[in-house]
């Protein structure tokens, strides 16, 4: 399997869960590819079996950077993704990530959130037993 990973990450959280993600994948003998939405251009996505996006929660919605890159999103018909979103309240983004690539006629495969504990800014605010979620996460990829 070929996989690109596209992610935004403004302390490192989502950087760490892609990272962590890609050499599972590498496990398995996939290939990975990852970028961060200002490195990839959403209408020249290099060719995958299956994309993964991954970014935060910020002013009560899908980070900006990571909204604009999908509804820029252009020849991505059909193909299948997985979504990671990160997130300091309650409630996750990652129903707002599926309405957008739903509107480029991408397939869901599987989704995992992740809340963030208090301290953001340390870039070390994952929870205990994150990583075993990703491991989740990736069977299903
Ligand atoms: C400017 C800003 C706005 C934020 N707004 C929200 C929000 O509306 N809802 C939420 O759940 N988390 C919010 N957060 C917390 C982020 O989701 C958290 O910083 C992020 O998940 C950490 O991942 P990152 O280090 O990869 O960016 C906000 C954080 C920042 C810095």
């Amino acid at each position: 399997m070929n996989y690109v990973i596209v992610y935004w990450s403004r302390y490192g959280h989502n950087r760490k869960i892609v990272n962590y993600l890609s050499e599972k994948l590498k496990e398995k003998n996939a290939e990975t590819k990852i970028f961060t939405t200002d490195e990839a251009n959403p209408t020249e996505l290099p060719e995958a079996d299956l994309y993964v996006f991954s970014a935060a929660a910020e002013a009560f919605n899908l980070q900006k950077n990571m909204r604009s890159f999908m509804k820029n999103l252009e020849g991505t018909n059909g193909k299948k993704y997985g979504i990671i979103n990160t997130h300091g309240m309650d409630k996750n983004r990652l129903q707002k990530m599926e309405k957008l690539l739903s509107k480029k006629n991408m397939i869901k495969v599987a989704e995992v959130d992740f809340k963030v504990g208090k301290n953001i800014t340390s870039g070390n605010a994952l929870m205990d037993g994150w990583e075993a979620k990703v491991d989740q996460f990736a069977e299903k990829l």
